[in-house]
């Protein structure tokens, strides 16, 4: 996959939800594509919610230019355009949403890009089990008393810390982007069980940062028991450092479930964070500034 920020997103969701696979899905968030990628076992799919992302239009030119198989994921914009002249195969989702308002549609589209090139099956049915679950569960995640507006008290005016196993990494990914983009604040993330080799023993320093950091471990009833016994004897070692610390364990029966509903939850608590902070959690006024002033550089 080629793309970036919410919608590169999507390719990471995937790879955490597919886990178990026997191919590699691979996110390149970059202008150029990896040597490695070669025609006879590369499927390319480029993903840009606007299609007009300068990194993607790239590395999307190099894959034509090495001939590698190429779908298109977009709902518009130059990828749209050079995909119809080209006559690739292209995907084109609902416009008018912010990219990272689109998981949804980016998700959807991409795993059943995935089933239809037969690397996977079931999809349709695992996707509609997961909006029905999701349906379900909003009441819980939306309003007065719930734990997301719990977690938006704890970050506010503070410096939240998200730690997630590895194989739940585009979790973390997604808290960070949208407490970062929704809310305009910052937050720091890492896995484990790498974080318990380096990170663990930074959390000290500089302390009135560390003092006024809220941590939280999320985590899935099929995380290694060792990263659970780690992430227990971690939150004991680290708990005095930092403001307070937290673990919340995903739910939902299916893995595609369980994954979408800490996404949910990050989600929620973002656009709460947003509200404490004075925030419009659709505006990402630095983004478009940045992109309008390349535009103009050339
Ligand atoms: O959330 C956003 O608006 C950004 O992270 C965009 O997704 C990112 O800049 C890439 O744009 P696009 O998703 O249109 O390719």
């Amino acid at each position: 996959m080629g793309g970036m920020g919410g919608s590169a997103i999507s390719g990471d969701v995937v790879r955490d939800v597919f886990n178990g696979v026997d191919f590699s899905i691979e996110t390149i968030r970059e202008y150029d594509l990896p040597r490695y990628a070669r025609p006879e076992d590369t499927l390319f799919v480029a993903i840009s919610y606007s299609g007009n992302t300068e990194e993607t239009l790239s590395i999307f030119d190099q894959a034509l230019e090495r001939g590698l198989n190429i779908i298109s994921i977009t709902s518009g914009g130059r990828l749209a355009e050079i995909s119809r002249q080209k006559g690739l195969p292209l995907i084109t989702i609902p416009s008018g949403y912010p990219p990272r308002g689109a998981l949804g549609w980016l998700f959807g589209a991409l795993v059943m890009v995935l089933e239809r090139a037969g690397l996977l099956e079931g999809v349709a049915d695992s996707l509609h089990k997961t909006a029905r679950f999701l349906k379900d569960i909003a009441g819980e995640l939306e309003g007065e008393d719930t734990i997301s507006i719990d977690f938006a008290n704890k970050f506010y005016r503070r410096l939240p810390i998200i730690y997630v196993p590895s194989d739940m990494m585009s979790v973390a990914l997604r808290w960070q982007a949208q407490i970062n983009e929704n809310a305009k604040q910052l937050a720091h993330i890492n896995v484990l069980p790498e974080m318990n080799h380096n990170e663990i023993n930074g959390i000290k320093h500089p302390a009135d940062i560390v003092e006024r950091s809220w941590v939280v471990f999320l985590k899935d009833r099929d995380t290694h028991p060792r990263i659970l016994k780690r992430i227990e004897i971690t939150r004991q070692i680290i708990e005095e450092d930092v403001l307070g610390a937290d673990e919340v364990e995903s739910r939902g029966e299916s893995r595609m479930e369980r994954i979408f509903y800490l996404i949910w939850l990050g989600d929620f608590v973002s656009y709460y964070l947003a509200v404490y902070n004075g925030e419009d959690p659709i505006a990402i006024p630095r983004i478009s500034h940045l992109k309008d002033a390349l535009k103009r550089e050339g």
